[in-house]
């Protein structure tokens, strides 16, 4: 009898380690891919405030572009959260734990972009370069107070 229940127990612990395996893999895949959705969002709020600051300095003509851009930053800003899922962590991933540790303060630094966002877009339509690109510091200054704190500098190769 206690030999049966020493098998049996065996038996459930080898079941019990393989499906124990089989999740961790699939959260590494789950994680890494909302690691490469957040890194794709962020790389095209890069790029559309590359494309502001170009008309800010002339290089590019004020245009239905520059407003576009302003609120492809606005809805992105909106997003940031839901892509930031407890503990999503991967090797290639530059986010850092304080992030869940301190949800509140992220949310806040995300907030206060969503905020300097809908003003980018109110000056963007307004169609003043000048303005323009004062906003587009301030817009910078709420991305670079999140990286600050919660991006890991940048991995040496
Ligand atoms: C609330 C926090 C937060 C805000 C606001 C924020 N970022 Fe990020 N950003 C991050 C974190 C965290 C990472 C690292 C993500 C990772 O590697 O998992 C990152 C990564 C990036 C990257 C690197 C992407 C890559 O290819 O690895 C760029 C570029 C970037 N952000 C641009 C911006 C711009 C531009 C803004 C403002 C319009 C912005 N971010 C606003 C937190 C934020």
């Amino acid at each position: 009898m206690r030999m049966t229940y020493l098998v049996a127990g065996a038996g459930m612990l080898i079941l019990v380690g393989g499906v124990a395996a089989s999740v961790t893999t699939a959260r590494a895949d789950d994680a890494q891919a909302v690691v490469t959705k957040r890194q794709d969002l962020m790389k095209t709020n890069g790029k559309s405030l590359q494309a502001i600051l170009k008309v800010v300095k002339g290089q590019a003509a004020y245009g239905p572009d520059t407003v576009k851009a302003a609120e492809t930053v606005l809805s992105n800003s909106k997003e940031i959260p839901s892509l930031f899922p407890k503990d999503s962590i991967t090797p290639k991933s530059r986010a850092k734990p304080e992030i869940w540790t301190h949800w509140d303060v992220f949310k806040q630094k995300d907030s206060n972009l969503q905020i300097q966002a809908a003003k980018l877009v109110e000056v963007a339509k307004a169609g003043d370069v000048k303005a323009i690109g004062a906003q587009l510091q301030v817009v910078g200054k709420a991305c670079g107070a999140c990286h600050e704190t919660f991006r890991q500098p940048e991995k040496k190769q």
